[in-house]
């Protein structure tokens, strides 16, 4: 696997690879790899013949006060991580190469941006949305995967790609998670013993709600879910939402939503830590 921290080496060495009709599928990641990244990259492995993952911890998506500086950076293992799955080449640039002047061109997403994630991460996903069309430009692949563990994220990228015409195929790949049920994430190392024990009542919190859903119908959802809130409140958790919403716009339902497709979206945290996780219906 090479490695390229320049994107005038990669472009070069993708253009080949193209010139010889491999097509190429797309993994971004910030790094500190664990199982569901490289599961996606498994994935990425059957949609084409050249994979390229990236790594990059990207300052604009990380509002004052979050955690960008102690953000896990584990390159060495991370190497090691993508040779294992037979990922064909890394992207890793630095600040300098990626953001050599300050970033003064964005992508604004539609309101969809100040939803959910959105209220309580200000300027999150127009961070997201703007290094991830940069990376497009830079690595040009015919399909991108991207986990539905950020399942937001996942809507307005898929938005972006469409609305901006980007030929470019975005797959949506399930969550991975430990026995316990908690979602994989390199935020999960932040967690300390007793908190990790705790993590996975979140997991837990949205199988029961939809149990609920499933047995007693859509009519009295708001109780149902500030119930699961105040259960997670109970047990130490600060929940910053716990929402059924519609699949189709992340919105809640409408009156007329009869046949809508649900899922339950959540954050809450843990002591320090950020939790995310959501559940379809
Ligand atoms: P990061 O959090 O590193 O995640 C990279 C990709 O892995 C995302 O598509 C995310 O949804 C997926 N992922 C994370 N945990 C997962 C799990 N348990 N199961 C399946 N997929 C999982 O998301 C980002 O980075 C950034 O916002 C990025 C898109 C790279 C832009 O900076």
């Amino acid at each position: 696997m090479q490695t390229y921290s320049r994107v005038a080496d990669l472009r070069q060495a993708l253009q080949k690879a193209r010139s010889q009709g491999e097509k190429i599928a797309f993994v971004p990641t910030m790094g500190n790899l664990h199982d569901g990244h490289l599961a996606l990259m498994r994935a990425a492995r059957s949609y084409a013949s050249t994979v390229v993952a990236s790594i990059f911890v990207n300052r604009l998506q990380f509002g004052p006060g979050e955690d960008f500086e102690r953000y896990p950076r584990t390159l060495a293992e991370d190497r090691e991580k993508l040779a294992s799955v037979g990922v064909h080449a890394l992207f890793a640039p630095d600040e300098g190469e990626f953001y050599p002047e300050p970033q003064s061109y964005f992508v604004d997403p539609p309101e969809l941006q100040h939803l959910l994630e959105g209220e309580f991460r200000p300027g999150h996903f127009r961070g997201v949305a703007t290094v991830v069309l940069k990376l497009f430009n830079a690595v040009q692949p015919d399909v991108a995967v991207f986990g539905k563990k950020d399942y937001q994220q996942l809507m307005l990228i898929r938005a972006m790609t469409r609305q901006l015409m980007l030929p470019i195929e975005i797959i949506g790949f399930d969550t991975v998670r430990a026995e316990d049920g908690l979602a994989l994430s390199s935020r999960n190392a932040y967690l300390s013993a007793a908190e990790r024990a705790e993590a996975p009542r979140l997991f837990c919190a949205l199988c029961e709600l939809r149990e609920a859903i499933l047995c007693n119908g859509t009519q009295n959802i708001e109780e149902l879910a500030a119930a699961a809130r105040k259960n997670l409140d109970r047990n130490g958790w600060k929940t910053d939402y716990l929402s059924v919403r519609q699949q189709s716009d992340l919105r809640v339902l409408s009156q007329s939503s009869g046949q809508q497709k649900l899922v339950i979206v959540a954050a809450a945290r843990l002591g320090s830590t950020r939790l995310i996780d959501n559940l379809e219906i």
